[in-house]
């Protein structure tokens, strides 16, 4: 990708992240959920979006399914297509961070690399990556959009699981058995982390 920044300043916000965090009394955060399609990723994050929104903190959800149809619309599945829906997601959150906001990430990113792209472009602390854990079987059997029977009959190429790899996260500050634990308890278990990165009280 060509970059056409060389003659653009940086203009820098007088209203910035820190003050925005001050006055909403908490820190922003990138939490990206990871794992295969049928994990639970999307479910988790909108049932941690409802407990923070409860809590009165700000919050959005980007959601792989719906960013598709808008600002990735023109991606694939191919490597390179998820490489670039990564990247636009991990600057897009990286825009909500500044914003003060605790954006909430449910991308399959299989790759490795792609996540660990997203995650250095803001600070150590910002960055959570939540590993949900439903293995493959899993997920198939539960199957609720129908993809993995096509994948399975060949009507889907590139997909995750079945004809695409998944990489799994070596080191997730927090890794969630989403095949086996109930959703209340995960909830719990997200907001239980984010107290203890002191992202809020
Ligand atoms: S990612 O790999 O680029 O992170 P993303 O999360 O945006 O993927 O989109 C994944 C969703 O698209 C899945 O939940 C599934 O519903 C759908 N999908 C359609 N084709 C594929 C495919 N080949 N591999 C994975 N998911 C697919």
């Amino acid at each position: 990708m060509t970059t056409n920044s060389s003659n653009i300043v940086w203009h820098k916000a007088s209203v910035n992240r820190e003050s925005i965090e001050q006055r909403r009394n908490h820190k922003s955060a990138i939490l990206w959920f990871t794992g295969l399609s049928g994990s639970g990723k999307s479910t988790l994050a909108n049932a941690v979006n409802v407990a923070l929104f409860n809590k009165g903190l700000s919050t959005y959800v980007l959601d792989g399914d719906n960013i598709r149809h808008g600002l990735c619309k023109d991606l694939g599945f191919s490597d390179s297509d998820r490489e670039e829906n990564i990247r636009r997601i991990g600057e897009v959150s990286k825009l909500f961070l500044d914003a003060g906001i605790i954006v909430l990430t449910a991308f399959v990113s299989p790759f490795r690399s792609d996540r660990d792209k997203a995650r250095h472009l803001v600070k150590e602390n910002d960055f959570v990556e939540i590993y949900c854990a439903a293995n493959l079987e899993v997920c198939e059997e539960r199957d609720t959009k129908g993809l993995y029977a096509k994948a399975r009959a060949g009507q889907i190429k590139d997909f995750t699981g079945i004809s695409s790899p998944y990489e799994e996260p070596q080191e997730p500050e927090l890794k969630i058995d989403t095949g086996l634990k109930g959703l209340d308890e995960s909830v719990d278990d997200v907001i239980s982390k984010l107290i203890k990165l002191n992202i809020f009280q």
